[in-house]
């Protein structure tokens, strides 16, 4: 055993008697650089969060090198902030815990190595946190008496899933998308519409001046019983009409267009979830939860708050600061696989593509 390991077995032989347990949470999967200090799981004591966005504005959507480079050059900061607003030390923690996927391998890599060494040394338990479980126990932050079972709705840039949350660490997937996730289309929309990035919210911003109704997008895919989307054929529809009317010379309402895309993916999220939900049996067939970044989406909170409501299901979404990437939610998901004693070695890699489903080891 190393003296490392020693210090590890001595803080995890004590970890279920501590009435405050602190993790510290670092997350830098994409194009946000964020930690965090979360108590108990559930309690945030800081949340920090430093955002690329004006760097990758000029190239209209995420550029991998670019995040990673700006990830090395902030997360000291970040992280020193997150211990700050906190009021504590290295030695006051319990744990290290980092997103080791899925998302960018560069990005990831820049995290899952920073934490590693503040774990080594001081001498605290560490562990890999799966990215979409993250987004899922937001919905803990904000309500403290959720629990599982219950259905929950992940929609990202990279994701659009409906899973069943069996337990904190045990999840099914019931549908998912076959080509776009949610996010992705909203912000390829955007970008065809002469947006910037990026182009979800303000897409959604357009959407508000718009008139939904103006425009149809049949989606016959959608329309099926199943539980798994397609978006790929929908934004497909939304470029062709815009070129074709600049081809004919026709006005075309970018603002009634927006709002008239956002209801067609708006409606089919908030459907098919609903749907699953009241399929579900016992606890879960009685409560919806939205995640992922699209969960900001106020049309989606709204549409999805009025049918669950109208199928007698209690609906759930984060507080809008733990919609989008940040590191609270990394805490809350890491908490419970701390007292299972679920903990990782050093060697532990980044996985891009890491599926929830491989959560419970
Ligand atoms: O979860 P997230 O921050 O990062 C990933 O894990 O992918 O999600 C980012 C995605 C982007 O596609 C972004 O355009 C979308 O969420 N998004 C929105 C809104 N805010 C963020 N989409 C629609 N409306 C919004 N208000
Ligand atoms: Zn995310």
């Amino acid at each position: 055993m190393t003296n490392y390991e020693r210090a590890v077995a001595e803080k995890l032989e004590k970890i279920q008697q501590k009435p405050h347990v602190r993790i510290l949470a670092i997350e830098t999967s994409c194009d946000e650089t964020a930690a965090a200090v979360v108590e108990n799981g559930r309690q945030v004591l800081s949340n920090a969060v430093h955002t690329q966005i004006p760097l990758h504005v000029p190239f209209g959507g995420v550029v991998p090198e670019i995040a990673s480079r700006s990830h090395v050059q902030k997360i000291g900061a970040v992280v020193r902030l997150a211990l700050e607003q906190a009021n504590l030390s290295l030695a006051e923690l319990d744990a290290i815990a980092v997103t080791n996927g899925p998302g960018l391998v560069g990005a990831l890599l820049v995290g899952l190595s920073y934490a590693k060494g503040l774990a080594y040394a001081a001498g605290l338990p560490f562990l890999g946190v799966n990215h979409i479980a993250s987004h899922i126990a937001a919905n803990y932050l904000s309500y403290p008496e959720l629990e599982p079972p219950f259905t929950c709705l992940v929609a990202s840039g990279g994701h659009s899933h409906i899973i069943l949350v069996e337990d904190y660490d045990r999840y099914r997937l019931i549908g998912r998308t076959r080509d776009d996730a949610a996010g992705e289309a909203f912000d390829k929309v955007a970008r065809v519409l002469g947006l910037s990035y990026p182009g979800g919210p303000n897409l959604e911003k357009l959407a508000r001046e718009g008139d939904p109704t103006r425009y149809r997008f049949r989606s016959a895919f959608n329309e099926g019983e199943g539980y798994d989307f397609s978006f790929s054929g929908i934004k497909t529809a939304v470029v062709n009409r815009l070129h074709n009317a600049e081809q004919a010379g026709e006005v075309i309402d970018r603002a009634d267009l927006a709002a008239s895309f956002q209801k067609t993916v708006v409606d089919i999220l908030a459907e098919k979830s609903v749907r699953a939900a009241r399929s579900q049996e016992g606890e879960a067939g009685t409560k919806l939860a939205l995640a992922g970044g699209v969960s900001a989406n106020r049309a989606l909170r709204e549409a999805m708050e009025t049918r669950a409501k109208a199928a007698g299901i209690t609906f759930y979404c984060p507080d809008f600061k733990y919609c989008t990437d940040n590191a609270a939610m990394v805490g809350s998901a890491a908490y419970g696989k701390l007292l299972r004693g679920q903990t990782d070695g050093l060697s532990l890699n980044a996985v891009p593509y890491l599926s929830i489903e491989d959560d419970r080891k």
